[in-house]
């Protein structure tokens, strides 16, 4: 394999696997927990690809269970010394290495004051594993890779599965045990993405949008290429683009659309006509054929059934093999990107 980002990409499938065994009693108790809760509230905590994860679980929970979930601003905790009550919610610290001081302390905050709390890591001897009522193991094995590529598809999936459980949807838990290898389809494809990202070998700007569910994963989308590829991108959702973004739309400007058929699909439309007006280069990444047919260039990913929680997964790995692809056709190294580490300490 040409990169360590690229040889962890294709151990995401198997990865997601093993985490669903090595979880499957805690993903069940933790259900269990929270029906019986009158959880009022969720609040989750977490930075870069995490939060990314995160947000993915902020739109499932809201949509599926009703509940509204907001997004901790940890510095009122760790900076401005507030202690905030997090009675009767669910609080959800998320760190592939488990070593974020600042969601650490909020998860802390949160058990002192009667919250349910909930952590997700890959690293099982980590501060935030230990921290929390509940654990959840990515089981991804290490990732070296500067750029979250697999603990990402775990830190998602655990998420689906125990928001799935959590909501009693038997038929969705069903449909996403399938996920992993229809994941694995894609990275089949890995030639075709390569043959994609030649055509992106000189840009420098770019704008990734979805709405939605998959509004994070054009924020992953983003991360993966700015991090890699030193792109200056901005994600959106097509909601807010409208309301001024779109003024920075000049001819040929690169823009990634990340939309399924589903629930999203419509509101799609209007933003994709004025983009068309306007001159932008629009590659559609999509399991729609009418969307795929808008853009000047498209990727279709497997059917999600119109399930945008799906599409997610398929949407991760094409936006993470085409940032390691385009890394290599830039001539970069996308495992060691300039300025970062792997572990970045946040107070
Ligand atoms: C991921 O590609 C990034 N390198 C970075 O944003 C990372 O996700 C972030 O630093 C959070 O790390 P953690 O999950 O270990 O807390």
């Amino acid at each position: 394999m040409s990169t360590t980002m690229k040889k962890e990409i294709f151990e995401e499938p198997s990865a997601m696997e093993r985490c669903l065994k090595s979880n499957e009693a805690t993903l069940n108790k933790l259900a269990e927990t929270l029906q019986a809760a009158n959880i009022c509230n969720v609040v989750v905590a977490a930075r870069g690809t995490s939060d990314h994860a995160g947000i993915y679980g902020k739109y499932i929970i809201e949509s599926m269970l009703g509940i509204p979930v907001g997004l901790a601003a940890c510095s009122t905790t760790t900076l401005y010394g507030s202690k905030l009550n997090f009675n009767n919610m669910l609080v959800i610290g998320i760190s592939q290495s488990g070593a974020a001081a600042d969601v650490l302390e909020l998860v802390k905050n949160a058990k002192e004051t009667g919250a349910i709390t909930l952590t997700i890591t890959n690293n099982l001897e980590s501060p935030l594993a230990k921290a929390a009522d509940f654990h959840l193991y990515c089981d991804a094995g290490l990732e070296e890779s500067v750029a979250a590529t697999k603990t990402f598809g775990t830190q998602m999936y655990l998420i689906a599965q125990f928001v799935a459980r959590w909501a009693g949807k038997t038929d969705l838990i069903k449909k996403l045990e399938a996920v992993p290898k229809t994941m694995a389809q894609i990275l089949l494809q890995d030639a075709t993405i390569a043959q994609i990202a030649t055509r992106y070998r000189f840009m420098e700007e770019a704008f990734i949008l979805s709405r939605g569910i998959n509004y994070p994963l054009a924020l992953e989308a983003t991360l993966k290429i700015q991090e890699t590829n030193y792109v200056r991108a901005k994600a959106y959702p097509i909601s807010d683009f409208h309301h001024g973004p779109f003024a920075m739309i000049s001819e040929g400007m690169p823009v990634f659309m990340y939309m399924s058929d589903g629930p999203v699909k419509e509101d799609s439309k209007a933003m994709i006509e004025k983009l068309q007006n306007a001159g932008a280069d629009l590659i559609m990444i999509s399991d729609d054929d009418e969307l795929l047919a808008q853009g000047d260039l498209g990727f279709k990913i497997p059917s999600a059934d119109k399930e945008d929680m799906i599409a997610s997964f398929y949407f991760a790995v094409f936006a993470q093999l085409f940032a390691a692809n385009l890394a290599e056709v830039k001539g970069r190294n996308p495992d060691a990107p300039r300025g970062l580490k792997k572990v970045t300490i946040t107070k």
